[in-house]
């Protein structure tokens, strides 16, 4: 079943042993196999690959990882860290775009520290030219990420985007909700385990509504994000586009780091534009295991990486 190895992986990335297993191992050198989907620990090592990325023609957003945060100071703590984040951009003249996450800035804890925290980020990220894409959680986070995303949207804040996911049944519907706000989407087929009450289950229907929305956004969405590396979804885009005769600066593709390469460079070839998810921090575990999870056969190489380091 399509989402077997998502439950698999998510089951492990609960492990503290695997985790201070995998911490041991997975960055250690630049060789490390975290590495492959993580630029690195530090925002130095982040812009360092950054650069190397712009120098290809893509576009970028960076995302300081962290999630699932239980206490005020540790949503704080990821605060501070990404208005540092954005000092350090500027200064390093890179482009003007982050990715988090909201458990990651103390939703948990409460709302209004959430949207304050948001604000916090909001503010100097406007100053600057910013723009800051919330991504989208598993569901039961659904309904409060969008209620804090139009919060901060009713308070004028349009330097912000969200991430929607065609796995989940709701998603025409929030879809049609940020159209109708004029608010930028980022679709993705969505990478956590979901019951079949919420979400498809098989990977053809996921793709179907990944498809349909895909031509809602294109036609009536304001500057989307078809975010996969699903090759035939790429070609149906493409292709949608044209027939549409869209110009190519009004949506983007985007894809995360480290993932199907070719396509990447085939698609700045062509004209198209494309932008690489970029992350980075020490809580790199959990996004790890999520890729680990999409795509099983990628354990391969991991415990090749690791016995090689030993
Ligand atoms: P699918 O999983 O069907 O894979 C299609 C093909 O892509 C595979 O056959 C393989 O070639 C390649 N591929 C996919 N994943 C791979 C992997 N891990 N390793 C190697 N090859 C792989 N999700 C979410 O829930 N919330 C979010 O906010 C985001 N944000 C986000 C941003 C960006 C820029 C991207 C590209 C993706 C996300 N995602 C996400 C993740 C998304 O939901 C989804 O889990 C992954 O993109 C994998 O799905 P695909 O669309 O690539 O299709």
């Amino acid at each position: 079943m399509y989402g077997g190895s998502k439950a698999f992986f998510y089951a492990l990335s609960r492990s503290a042993a695997l985790k201070r297993l995998a911490s041991k191992y997975g960055m250690a050198t630049p060789d490390s196999f975290a590495r492959r989907f993580i630029a690195g620990e530090t925002i130095e090592e982040a812009i360092r690959d950054a650069r190397l990325l712009q120098e290809r023609g893509v576009l970028l957003t960076l995302d300081y990882l962290g999630e699932s945060v239980s206490t005020a100071e540790e949503a704080t703590e990821a605060t501070r860290e990404y208005v540092r984040l954005i000092d350090v951009i500027v200064a390093s003249g890179i482009e003007r775009n982050i990715s988090l996450k909201l458990t990651q800035l103390g939703v948990d804890v409460d709302r209004a520290t959430c949207v304050d925290n948001m604000r916090r980020i909001l503010d100097p990220a406007a100053r600057h030219g910013f723009f800051v894409r919330i991504d989208m959680e598993n569901s039961p986070y659904t309904d409060v990420t969008l209620e804090v995303f139009e919060t901060l949207w009713q308070q004028e804040y349009r330097n912000i985007g969200v991430a929607l996911q065609a796995a989940l049944r709701r998603t025409g519907q929030d879809v049609q909700r940020l159209i109708a706000l004029g608010a930028r989407v980022r679709l993705v087929k969505g990478a956590y385990k979901e019951p079949p009450t919420v979400a498809f289950q098989h990977k053809a229907e996921v793709d179907e509504a990944f498809r349909s929305l895909m031509r809602l956004l294109l036609d009536r969405g304001t500057y989307p994000a078809i975010a996969t590396h699903d090759e035939p979804l790429i070609d149906d885009t493409r292709a949608f586009a044209t027939d549409r005769n869209l110009a190519r600066d009004r949506f983007e593709f985007q894809m995360l780091y480290g993932i199907r390469r070719d396509i990447q460079a085939t698609l700045v070839g062509d004209g198209y534009r494309l932008r690489i998810y970029l992350p980075f921090g020490r809580q790199w575990f959990p996004y790890f295991m999520r890729r680990l999870g999409e795509r099983p056969a990628n354990l391969g190489f991991v415990l090749r990486a690791v016995v090689k380091e030993r």
